[in-house]
């Protein structure tokens, strides 16, 4: 006689982190739904070209490796880290902590970020990219806070279009907290 058993969706709940409260925002599935989406427009502009991938570390590495699980290009990888948030606030300033290649001639280099917010940490990473002179050069980010960023470089590449409101899991951190959550919460006031 076979088992039927039956499993209900995790119920997603409100969670504590430090000293503050983050509701549910986005499941896991919506985000690897629009990850496919995301990795067939990708393979679709760019079909038979090389690419060179240039995930942002940290928050980044989660997506990034299950975007590429749906890439069917010829691409490399070269992680780079800019760091500009503490807590749940930009700083302004941009610390490079790793740096893109000095050649990137003959790839479409593809900066992958976690997030865009004010677009502060792109205007570090793209004239260094730039300098590396790949045939091409797109963004893209799985979530974008329209809001806030002056759009000064089209972001050719989009997961989610949010609300100005601060974000964790699913690489993305809180004061490095949070970011192994496989769901995306958002900042709750209660
Ligand atoms: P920007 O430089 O203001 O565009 O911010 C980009 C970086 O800030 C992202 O790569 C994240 O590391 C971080 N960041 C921006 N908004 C959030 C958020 O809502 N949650 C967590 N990190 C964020």
């Amino acid at each position: 006689m076979p088992l039927f058993i039956i499993s209900l969706p995790a119920l997603m709940e409100k969670i504590k982190i430090n000293d503050k409260t983050f509701a549910p925002y986005l499941r896991n599935n919506r985000i690897q739904a629009e990850i496919q989406r995301l990795a067939s427009e990708i393979n679709e502009r760019h079909r038979g070209k090389k690419i060179a991938f240039l995930p942002v570390l940290s928050g980044s590495f989660l997506f990034f490796a299950d975007l590429v699980k749906h890439i069917e290009l010829d691409f490399e990888v070269h992680f780079v880290k800019y760091k500009s948030y503490i807590g749940t606030d930009t700083t302004g300033k941009v610390q490079k902590l790793l740096s893109p290649p000095a050649n990137l001639n003959n790839r479409v280099a593809v900066i992958v970020e976690d997030i865009v917010d004010t677009g502060n940490t792109l205007k570090s990473i793209i004239p260094d990219v730039e300098n590396a002179q790949p045939d091409e050069l797109n963004i893209c980010t799985l979530l974008l806070k329209p809001e806030k960023y002056d759009a000064f470089y089209p972001v050719n590449f989009i997961g989610f279009e949010i609300e100005n409101d601060f974000v964790v899991g699913y690489g993305l951190d809180y004061d490095e907290a949070g970011r192994g959550l496989q769901h995306i919460y958002k900042l709750s006031n209660n």
